[in-house]
């Protein structure tokens, strides 16, 4: 299933639709918002890494120009789907080759029909490149007009980044507009070409809005085509970036070589990382859509840029990046896509003097990375948000405080790259120091528990944000673990492998013997409450909490932090995530099947699976699949499948859940297709279908050598 579509307008989803619908090319993304607009509408164009001051947010990615802007007029009647009659209508996004569609028939108020077909791509071949055509057939005889524009007018949900610098008309036609942002001061350019046969063209110069108008003569049945190329580049790209986007404009000769070109970088995209669930539809498209969605977000030549928690598809979370990355995207990318990410992993290391930054503001030595991450690194997490009991009141956001995890999650995937690339040059020069330098954080900001005899992390958040100051989260306590032992073994391995850069780590981070000895004896002696039995406490009195059964609270729709308060939250054993089930599941290798059972059966009731984290149901899905769980398995597979497609949370408007659709490839791959990759970098497939799955196939790089499984239901499988 590779379409996305929709048969009908429904003015109440607008922002749904608009995030659905959304296109890009690893340098930007346009939400599928209608080119001639509609009320209320949030058109937006987001480019990696242009970010620009904010209030409350620190700094957010800036609503680009309009490239989309396209009126047309039937004989004077502007086309707008908040007026006259919509007689037919349908949209597609075709995910195989990111080309979306749109067939509207419509007629105007004082009754002109005409058949409008809208088709837009940003071109995965060229991402200078942005590329609009519409086709008009008219069931009337007279004039078509359109207008086709540069709208420097966006802002940021009222908010405006955009300071004019200059407009105009080139010789060759070409109408471009530059522009900046007000604070960080990136120039950007657009440059745009109209193709068609129209009558007659004029140059509108309208201030801040360049337009070019064109008159058609209509005659009933004849199709009118034309093509809106627009060129773009930014200062992040290169000194002069209005020539930069013309250059690209004017290498680009017509609508078909430039569609050929798209569908052939496309093609390839799709081949290596390739899923076919046959026996449902449904998480077929759903596991291609959240593909997508990350390929359109990944970027392809810029390692200085990360993926925010909605990708570029809306303003929620204003584009800045979180533990979601690495712990929930970046899997895709380096078993499929391993150059994305490197480029992502990049971006931690060119962000390391920021995490030292904050680690030393903090009173502490080593990288702290930021729970918030923006263009430098620097914590962008908001202090306070407003409360969602009321409004006009503020809550604290204790996450760029206190979620000290996140340095452990970037190491962790900064070794799951090494490992599952065997890119040893990347690792010697950049990866190795993200690792030893969140060792050292994590060794200096343990503390001696002197009553319990372990060293651990008090006053801290877990993935689980129900629960805030909370003492030694097991997720926390035991990825900190994990990481000072991979340091130790990174400086091991560097002293044989490297030995200079290891000198030179030494010397730079200061690893003395002591401190060295300290790390080992802080992973030796890290606080954990394991019971008899397996079952771990997340964290300090969490047993002691009140108990709470979600069922009885059942139907709702809201999460239980809405439901109990803030305050109210910390005092119950509900949990907005399974914190203790991601951990095993990071470090599957340390816990047997038994002590996995243990938790998942203990959390499972206690976790919002419907309304707390989207990031928690993919993760739930692979730990059920790996307990044999399936049907279970694919109820939470399912939801988070459909997170963004059928909005499920009620807030995809805000931006496609980038984090959920790492997760269904990850719940897809690792869970029902079994693969389990072991530190060595051997590896093995324990296929567990849904019973309606007749066939799975799925591909995966490791060490260079692509692997095509195709799983059956019976628990077979073929390996190609
Ligand atoms: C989740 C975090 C996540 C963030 C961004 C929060 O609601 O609790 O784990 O990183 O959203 O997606």
């Amino acid at each position: 299933m590779w379409i996305l579509s929709e048969d009908t307008f429904d003015p109440a989803k607008q922002h749904h639709k608009e995030t659905i619908f959304t296109i890009g090319n690893g340098y930007l993304s346009t939400r599928g918002a209608f080119e001639e607009g509609y009320p209320n509408d949030r058109r937006a164009t987001f480019i990696h890494g242009v970010f620009d001051d904010a209030p409350i947010v620190v700094t957010e990615l800036a609503n680009a120009p309009d490239w989309l802007a396209l009126h047309v007029l039937l004989d004077g009647e502007k086309f707008s789907l908040a007026t006259g009659t919509i007689l037919a209508y349908r949209r597609e996004l075709d995910l195989q080759s990111g080309v979306l569609r749109r067939e509207v028939r419509w007629q105007s108020p004082q009754g002109r029909v005409a058949r409008l077909i809208f088709t837009r791509f940003a071109s995965l071949a060229d991402e200078h490149l942005l590329a609009l055509r519409c086709e008009i057939i008219p069931e009337f005889d007279g004039q078509v007009e359109l207008r086709a524009a540069i709208n420097g007018q966006t802002d940021n949900e009222g908010l405006l980044h955009w300071q004019p610098l200059t407009q105009g008309q080139l010789t060759d036609g070409t109408v471009f507009l530059r522009t900046r942002t007000r604070k960080s001061r990136i120039e950007l350019a657009l440059a745009m070409r109209l193709l068609g046969n129209a009558a007659q063209t004029a140059f509108w110069d309208v201030e801040n809005v360049p337009t070019v108008q064109q008159v058609y003569v209509a005659r009933a049945g004849q199709p009118i085509v034309v093509t809106k190329f627009v060129g773009i580049a930014t200062s992040r790209d290169t000194a002069a970036p209005l020539e930069l986007a013309h250059r690209h404009l004017q290498a680009t000769p017509d609508w078909e070589s430039a569609l050929a070109a798209q569908r052939q970088v496309w093609a390839r995209e799709w081949e290596r990382c390739q899923i076919v669930i046959e026996g449902d539809d449904e998480a077929d498209l759903a596991v291609r859509f959240s593909i997508f969605q990350l390929l359109i977000a990944a970027p392809r030549r810029d390692n200085r840029v990360n993926i925010g928690a909605k990708t570029l598809s809306g303003f929620g979370y204003r584009g800045h990046a979180f533990w979601d990355t690495e712990i929930f995207m970046l899997p895709l990318f380096t078993y499929t896509a391993p150059e994305i990410a490197r480029n992502l992993l990049d971006y931690r290391y060119f962000t390391l003097p920021a995490a030292r930054a904050k680690a030393r503001a903090a009173g502490y030595e080593g990288a702290w990375y930021a729970w918030e991450s923006a263009d430098t690194g620097e914590e962008v997490t908001p202090t306070w948000v407003p409360d969602f009991h009321d409004k006009k009141k503020l809550a604290r956001v204790w996450t760029g405080d206190l979620a000290i995890h996140i340095s452990a999650d970037v190491a962790y995937a900064v070794q799951q790259f090494w490992q599952a690339t065997g890119d040893d040059p990347w690792y010697i020069e950049r990866g190795a120091e993200i690792v030893l330098d969140t060792a050292k954080f994590f060794a200096s900001r343990a503390e001696w528990l002197a009553e319990r005899g372990c060293y651990g992390y008090t006053d801290v958040i877990g993935p689980d944000e129900y629960h805030d100051h909370v003492n030694n989260n097991a997720y926390t306590n035991l990825l900190a673990q994990w990481n000072l032992r991979a340091g130790l073994e990174t400086l091991a391995w560097l002293d044989q492998h490297a030995p200079q850069k290891a000198a030179e780590l030494r010397r730079q981070l200061d690893l003395t013997p002591d401190r060295l000895q300290h790390w080992q004896t802080v992973a030796e002696k890290i606080c954990v409450n394991v019971g008899a039995n397996g079952l771990i406490e997340q964290f300090d009195g969490f047993f002691q909490l009140k108990d709470v059964n979600l069922a009885d609270y059942e139907p709702r729709t809201k999460s239980m932090h809405e439901i109990f308060g803030i305050e109210g939250a910390n005092e119950y054993q509900a949990i907005k995530q399974p914190d203790v089930l991601m951990l095993q599941f990071l470090l599957r290798e340390q816990y047997s099947d038994s002590q996995i059972r243990v938790n998942y059966d203990y959390y499972t009731p206690r976790t919002d699976h419907t309304y707390g984290s989207s990031l928690g149901p993919p993760i739930q899905a692979i730990v059920a699949c790996q307990m044999g769980d399936i049907a279970e398995a694919y109820e939470h597979f399912i939801r988070a499948a459909r997170a963004d497609l059928r909005d499920v949370r009620g807030n995809a408007g805000d931006g496609i859940h980038a984090a959920s659709a790492g997760g269904v490839w990850q719940a897809v791959v690792f869970g029902f297709g079994g693969l389990r990759i072991h530190p060595d970098g051997t590896w093995a497939v324990y296929p567990r279908l849904p019973s309606h799955w007749r066939r799975l196939t799925y591909r995966f790089t490791l060490r260079g050598t692509t692997h095509t499984i195709t799983c059956y239901p019976n628990g077979h499988y073929t390996m190609g």
